[in-house]
């Protein structure tokens, strides 16, 4: 049979005490403390179960008590007492994290009734915990978390195509996952771990692209002093991570074609071969076959890029898993920060389940470790997520799943606002949100950094036309007046 669980009753007023011991002593180990710094004792050294105090503890204060309490690393349930019937404050205490309260005087029933379902939740809840590890487990390879029907086909291909040479491309909005999944591909392929090069394509113009790739001979360009060994060759053996492979120039996509055609690549500035072993991955949030269409990149490259094709669902699209990405990131990011792992708590999930997440699960990540820093009581709340969490019908959707989709006003922000101003509200929202990085404001709106600033030359060119026009309208104003 299980050990009886332990309860500490903490009041200032002796008959209480007694009174609380006598009744609940044939069901639980009783501990009783008439202070704080004795209630501290108890906590510090023995095993609490449940931790049942006043809230008025003569000089001491309950509630700094249950503050102290519920940071514990393994935190008691906590029932507060309160003789005042003052509601308020034993609200106040539940917001805290506190189980549930009890007015005095004490119904003893009531008392011990309340204990036994404060521990059946608590059980149930390690049992949930204990469940979701198993899930996650199953669930997950190499740290891709996946439960929703649409990851399984996915985790699948990364299993099958990894020990292949194949060439992936993997498609997927900003944030959904698509360098986790090359870093998967690479560490399961049984080529060296150490050897994935990733270049983020969209970052270096054309010229220092290619010589980023492919190296350069000395003197090959003016500024090139010495003979620099590009990413192909750093990768020979392992893999080379092309980060949105969209974006790069026409010239580049040509020598890219042959390095991956012949498995050969020429430095800059020279016309000798060099034969190499690299493995492809690369990875774009635009829609590449539009592009193909619209002759922005290369049909022949489009098709040897894409022998294998993953593509990402957005985070909305696969809801489901946020629970345990949202778990799986408050214990990542709790040890991240030296803090105590701590669940969510129950007004958060619903939130979280009605938001549309452009970010996709690296949003999720941020709002989780805003949630783990912010949080003063035993759970991660709805209060402790960013404020547009409370919100969640948010101001906008993306209707398509790509990148370049128009963003869409949600039914919600088109009732309050016009179509253009949820947009403008949006983009302001997510530089706001990004401490005015216009790269992070792209990414959070699931857009390139490109279609981000030509979205705000047009939001200038907007606000000027309609200062102009009201300039207009009151100088017409005043050559016709009306009155
Ligand atoms: N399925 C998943 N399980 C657990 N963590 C994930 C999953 N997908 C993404 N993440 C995490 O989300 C964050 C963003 O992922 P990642 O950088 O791979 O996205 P991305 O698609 O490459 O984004 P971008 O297009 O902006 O470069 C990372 O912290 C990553 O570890
Ligand atoms: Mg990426």
């Amino acid at each position: 049979m299980n050990d009886p669980a332990t309860v500490l009753i903490v009041d200032d007023e002796k008959h209480t005490r007694d009174g609380l011991r006598l009744s609940l002593e044939d069901d639980f180990d009783c501990y009783v403390a008439s202070n704080a710094a004795e209630a501290m004792e108890h906590l510090k050294n023995d095993s609490v179960d449940v931790m049942l105090t006043d809230l008025r503890l003569g000089a001491d204060d309950g509630m700094k008590l249950l503050d102290v309490a519920l940071a514990l690393p393994k935190p008691p349930v906590c029932i507060m007492m309160t003789a005042y019937g003052s509601v308020d404050t034993a609200v106040e205490a539940m917001r805290r994290g506190a189980y549930h309260f009890v007015t005095k005087p004490l119904n003893l029933d009531e008392v011990e009734l309340l204990i036994k379902r404060a521990l059946r939740s608590r059980s149930l809840e390690h049992e949930n915990v204990a469940l979701k590890q198993q899930v996650e487990r199953k669930f997950s390879i190499e740290g891709i978390l996946g439960q929703a029907e649409v990851m399984k086909p996915i985790l699948d291909t990364i299993q099958q195509v990894a020990p292949s040479r194949a060439t992936v491309l993997i498609e997927g909005e900003s944030g959904t996952g698509k360098e986790l999944v090359a870093r998967a591909i690479h560490n399961l392929s049984g080529r060296p771990k150490a050897n994935m090069v990733a270049v983020h394509c969209a970052a270096l113009s054309a010229q220092i692209l290619e010589s980023e790739l492919f190296g350069h001979e000395k003197g090959a360009f003016t500024g090139a002093q010495e003979r620099r060994i590009g990413r192909f060759e750093q990768a020979n053996g392992g893999t080379l991570f092309l980060d949105e492979i969209g974006e790069i120039d026409p010239s580049t996509q040509v020598k890219l074609l042959r390095a991956l055609g012949e498995q050969t690549i020429e430095r800059v500035g020279s016309s000798k071969p060099i034969q190499i072993n690299v493995r492809v991955i690369a990875a774009t949030n635009r829609n590449l076959a539009k592009m193909v269409e619209e002759g922005k990149f290369r049909e022949d490259l489009y098709w040897r890029l894409r022998v294998v094709t993953i593509h990402l669902p957005p985070l909305r699209d696969r809801k489901s898993d946020i629970s345990i990405l949202a778990d799986h990131f408050l214990k990542e990011l709790a040890k991240a920060n030296s803090k105590p792992y701590k669940p969510l708590g129950d007004d958060a999930l619903p939130s979280m389940m009605k938001y549309d997440w452009p970010g996709n699960i690296r949003e999720l990540r941020a709002a989780i470790e805003h949630g783990v820093v912010m949080s003063n009581s035993s759970r991660v709340m709805l209060k402790h997520l960013p404020a547009y969490l409370l919100n969640p019908g948010g101001l906008w959707v993306r209707k398509t799943p790509t990148a370049e989709a128009p963003l869409e006003p949600t039914p919600q922000a088109k009732s309050d606002l016009d179509v253009e101003e949820a947009e403008h509200q949006l983009i302001l929202t997510a530089l706001q949100r990004s401490g005015n990085n216009r790269t992070v404001a792209a990414e959070l709106l699931g857009m390139s950094r490109r279609t981000l600033q030509r979205k705000l030359k047009e939001m200038n060119m907007v606000r000027t036309h309609r200062r102009r026009v009201k300039v207009e309208a009151a100088a017409a104003q005043q050559v016709h007046p009306t009155s």
